[in-house]
């Protein structure tokens, strides 16, 4: 993008915001072109939310149909299994067959509009086509990262009363096989209400069917029609529901509608990537997470770039996989997270050297603060100092990217998400509620005013929405995250500043973490906080009180990790579980949090004023077994 250009994406939005986000929607095919665009307003009163509101669309004919009268032979992904050189291509054609066989399963096991299907899925070709079904019929598809326990999979079929779940009979990662059929098996067990469960390929594996419920797909693939009509959807119905957490409670269903979504992805993704005809498009996240349905799926689908579906980890079968991988597919855009960046950076700078990487023109991050030095050596060694790097700053409320710089019309700054897109307005608070105003200062980040991409609500408890994000702030969106504002006027997110973890870039809420761990018979009390980490930017460390007379121990410890994995999945075990006699708390039975993170970053000259604790003595006895 050009300064000028940018400029005048500003201005054009602060001439006339409706004639603004009209124009972004004509990215879209649309069935109805909408007349309105937002329509929102943040007070209790009378809170709501729309976007295009009068206009008709259905997203699987933005990633598919559109791109078939000219293009239905090029590739629309790239399948990159686990093993190196195993994967092939889908067309847009075979994409869409797939995508309409599998819808018409779907009807036929009674799924239509407003159903809710859960995917349960590696990153196979069939996972895209699972989404791209559910849109086609207007079935809303909440997809569950196949990391998560059997027991997190039930809560969230519970949540949202899915009577169907899509998943295959293993998963595999880093050469090691993941159970997905089983565990899908076990969350029925435990969750009521699912009557169909539709098994894919990946792996071969024998697995136990369930007569009645369960079917193969391959056993109905060839009988099913490759056509499907595209169900018209308004604009604000729902198309996905994606659980995140937060600082409270059990995980949130993140609802995201139909139009205003699709919008702000497809803008999104010209301006960040500016897509050229001859692009491969690599964004490594699974589809479980936010990133992987905005960026590797919808956003390049509807762009008719071709995408890489990534079903392996980074450092397998050795730390070359990505930049190997990225000279043998040809990838141009390689979109990744700090996290992975970091942990490829310990390996020296030779894996990288190994290969040519010149297919590369722009790097792009993402889900977590990049600390200068892993932006230094993604920008220096992988770019080889010749490419951009977007850092892309957002959430899995914000449907697609808020702040990123763009490639010749913002400076980078190492470490910094430096300015918001055009039509997003970020500011400064104070815990008083007030506006922070000037540069070089620092506060709580909230935006201003809604966007096209803006989640909607939460699913079954629309109090809550409001409760987590506009009553802090009255009149605002409040993000969850610290952030400054430095002398040049860019921002520079500093993580979460509420009860939410970023482990690897993933977002564990510490109150699930400490519930799984009070599961256990002998543990009396739990508090878990961050701690710094050099390569997962944060770690979970979790403070235990046991039952009185009770001793901890190495085995306990263990017993307390496999107690996380069953109620969440392994992804939320702790860092350092620390056996504590007793947790700092205030006189009113309040931990001290506060104590405890500092305790925990190893900062013990700012533990603060501890006096007014209900019982001083404790801290000393944590910082003494640190
Ligand atoms: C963090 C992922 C700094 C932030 C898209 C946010 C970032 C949370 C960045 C959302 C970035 C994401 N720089 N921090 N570029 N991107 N974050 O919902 O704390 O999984 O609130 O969405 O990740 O995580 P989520």
């Amino acid at each position: 993008m050009t300064p000028e250009s940018l400029a005048a994406l500003h201005a054009a939005h602060a001439a006339d915001p409706h004639a603004f986000w009209l124009n972004q929607a004509r990215r879209l095919v649309w069935e109805r072109f909408p007349a309105t665009s937002g329509d929102w307003s943040f007070d209790r009163s009378d809170f709501h939310i729309r976007w295009y509101g009068d206009g008709v669309l259905n997203l699987s004919v933005n990633c598919l149909d559109r791109h078939l009268p000219a293009r239905a032979d090029d590739v629309a992904l790239l399948f990159e299994p686990d093993e190196p050189g195993t994967g092939r291509a889908v067309t847009y054609a075979e994409l869409h067959a797939e995508t309409c066989r599998l819808a018409n399963l779907l009807k036929e096991r009674g799924v239509g509009r407003g159903d809710r299907v859960m995917i349960y899925l590696p990153m196979i070709p069939e996972a895209a086509a699972a989404m791209l079904a559910c849109a086609r019929i207007g079935a809303v598809h909440s997809v569950v990262f196949g990391g998560f326990s059997p027991e997190s999979l039930a809560g969230r079929i519970e949540d949202c009363g899915a009577r169907v779940v899509v998943t295959a009979d293993e998963g595999v990662r880093g050469g090691k096989t993941i159970p997905l059929k089983a565990n899908v098996d076990e969350a029925c067990e435990i969750a009521a209400g699912v009557e169909t469960v539709i098994m894919l390929t990946r792996t071969g594996a024998e697995v136990a069917l369930r007569e009645g419920r369960d079917l193969r797909y391959d056993d109905h693939r060839d009988r099913l029609s490759i056509d499907c009509p595209p169900e018209p959807m308004g604009a604000e119905d729902p198309l996905f529901i994606l659980y995140t957490s937060g600082s409270t409670g059990k995980p949130k269903g993140v609802v995201h509608t139909t139009g205003g979504y699709a919008v702000w992805v497809a803008t999104t993704f010209d301006w960040v990537f500016e897509p050229r005809p001859d692009d491969l498009f690599w964004c490594t996240a699974d589809i479980g997470w936010i990133t992987g349905h905005s960026y590797t799926l919808y956003g390049p689908l509807m762009a008719g770039v071709p995408t890489v579906m990534f079903d392996g980890i980074p450092t397998y079968p050795d730390s070359s996989r990505l930049w190997e991988t990225i000279d043998r597919l040809g990838v141009t855009i390689l979109y990744t997270a700090p996290t992975a960046i970091r942990a490829l950076m310990r390996e020296g700078d030779g894996p990288v050297r190994k290969h040519r990487r010149d297919s590369l023109r722009l790097l792009g991050t993402v889900g977590e603060p990049i600390n200068p030095e892993a932006w230094r050596w993604y920008h220096d060694v992988v770019g080889d100092g010749r490419l951009p790097i977007v850092d892309t700053w957002w959430q899995t409320e914000t449907g697609g990217v808020l702040m990123t710089p763009l490639p010749g019309a913002t400076r980078m700054k190492p470490g910094s998400a430096t300015r918001p897109l055009p039509g997003i307005e970020p500011l400064l608070v104070d815990p008083q509620g007030q506006e922070i105003m000037g540069d070089d200062v620092s506060g709580n980040l909230c935006l201003r005013g809604s966007w096209p991409g803006q989640m909607r609500t939460v699913w079954g408890d629309p109090q809550r929405f409001i409760d987590t994000y506009f009553v802090t702030y009255p009149g605002l969106y409040f993000t969850g995250d610290g952030c400054r504002r430095d002398a040049d006027g860019d921002y520079w997110i500093t993580g979460r500043v509420d009860d939410v973890i970023n482990v690897s870039g993933h977002r564990i809420g510490t109150a699930e973490v400490e519930s799984a761990l009070v599961a256990h018979p002998l543990v009396a009390e739990a508090a878990v906080v961050p701690a710094p980490h050099d390569l997962k930017g944060q770690a979970i460390h979790a403070f235990v009180t046991l039952n009185a007379g009770e001793q901890g121990s190495d085995p306990l410890r263990a017993e307390l990790n496999a107690e996380v994995r069953k109620h969440i999945g392994a992804l939320a075990i702790p860092e350092r579980i620390q056996f504590a006699p007793g947790l700092p708390k205030t006189r009113s039975g309040k931990i001290m949090r506060r104590i405890l993170r500092k305790i925990a970053e190893g900062q013990l000259d700012q533990l603060g004023d501890t006096s007014t604790l209900a019982d001083p003595g404790v801290v000393e006895a944590l910082v003494r077994d640190r």
